[in-house]
């Protein structure tokens, strides 16, 4: 079958295992499918080399939704008066706009993107293949080894290297692919305009609350929180305390909320994710060590006081130097 003669009843075709030919590459089997998108291994033909494409659903397909039980899904969000409302975009202009960014860009931890495919109803990106698993499956196996997220800290300090105002966006255990040297990072989030429903071009955000629930591109803040939820199996933004009986630590509950409202982040809606850190720091003391905890917590913005309160500090300048305090443990 070849792929450029399929029209729109025919797509869902491409979304199976059946072998096929796509602008010079050769498909073979699916190897993730979300709910914009799905991702296919493929050999480039001309110089056999092995590849990933990933391809925009056509609307019908992501109406159709998706299994991705455990997972944390990317939503784009657009801010509007006081809060935020979640968009229907399109996925074509989505994936070209996620990608854009990274044409070019070649260094440790980063899957080169080696076309951008827009042509006969389909666009795509063409990239570099990895053979890890996503630390998703890490996570759900319960293995707490620091290792994945050092890699992914090193993954992120070379993207900053390669170019200090880039922004992943999106990164999450979805998005690290583990190898046994080193992490990818996949699926870049995107911060700008784009068209949605009703044809509306609207400024959205599009990336993971849970991972970004200051929902900035503030990829250090995802790292911390990844670093937790290594560590304790759960991630402090959809701890809820009341599902296991533990009371908030209300002295530091108090002060992160005056931390939250007043100092960092105005009148935001989703910080209020953030208001069961403190008792996921009480329920899980005996598991997080507090050198880790507060390296965590630095990733967000946020220090323990010698009175055991929360207030606002620095973030680390940069992942490299997240990478240096990492490299103690
Ligand atoms: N370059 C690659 N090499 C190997 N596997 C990949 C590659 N890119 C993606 N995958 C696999 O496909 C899965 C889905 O890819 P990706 O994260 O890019 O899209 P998605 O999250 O499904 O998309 P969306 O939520 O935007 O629709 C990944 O979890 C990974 O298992
Ligand atoms: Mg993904």
């Amino acid at each position: 079958m070849n792929i450029n003669q399929i029209n729109s009843h025919e797509s869902n075709a491409l979304l199976s295992n059946e072998k096929a030919i796509f602008a010079g590459h050769e498909l073979g089997k699916v190897l993730g499918t979300g709910s914009y998108s799905f991702v296919r291994e493929a050999v480039h033909i001309a110089s056999n080399q092995s590849r990933a494409i990933k391809f925009a659903k056509a609307k019908a397909q992501a109406d159709s939704g998706c299994a991705q039980t455990g997972c944390f899904l990317s939503r784009p969000l657009t801010q509007m008066t006081g809060s935020y409302g979640e968009v229907s975009l399109s996925s074509r202009e989505f994936l070209a706009k996620q990608y854009e960014r990274f044409m070019g860009i070649a260094c440790d931890g980063w899957l080169k993107i080696h076309e951008m495919i827009d042509a006969e109803g389909q666009t795509a990106a063409v990239m570099n293949l990895s053979t890890g698993r996503p630390l998703r499956q890490f996570i759900q196996e319960g293995k707490t080894d620091l290792d994945p997220v050092k890699k992914a800290v090193s993954a992120l300090a070379s993207l900053e290297k390669t170019s200090s105002s880039i922004k992943h966006g999106d990164i999450k255990p979805e998005n690290i692919l583990v190898e046994a040297n080193q992490c990818f990072l996949i699926d870049p989030g995107y911060s700008g305009q784009l068209i949605c429903e009703h044809n509306q071009e609207l400024s959205v955000c599009m990336t993971t609350p849970d991972y970004y629930p200051f929902l900035d591109q503030n990829d250090q803040s995802a790292l911390g929180l990844i670093l937790f939820e290594v560590i304790t199996g759960r991630n402090p933004t959809a701890f809820s305390p009341a599902q296991t009986g533990t009371e908030p630590t209300l002295k530091i509950s108090t002060a992160l909320r005056q931390t939250i409202e007043t100092q960092r982040l105005g009148n935001n809606y989703f910080p209020a994710r953030l208001y069961s850190l403190p008792a996921y720091l009480d329920y899980f003391r005996d598991k997080l060590p507090e050198n880790l905890a507060s390296i965590s917590l630095k990733c967000l913005g946020i220090k323990i006081t010698d009175q055991k309160e929360l207030e606002c500090c620095e973030q680390f300048a940069g992942a490299v130097e997240l990478e240096r305090a990492l490299s103690r443990f």
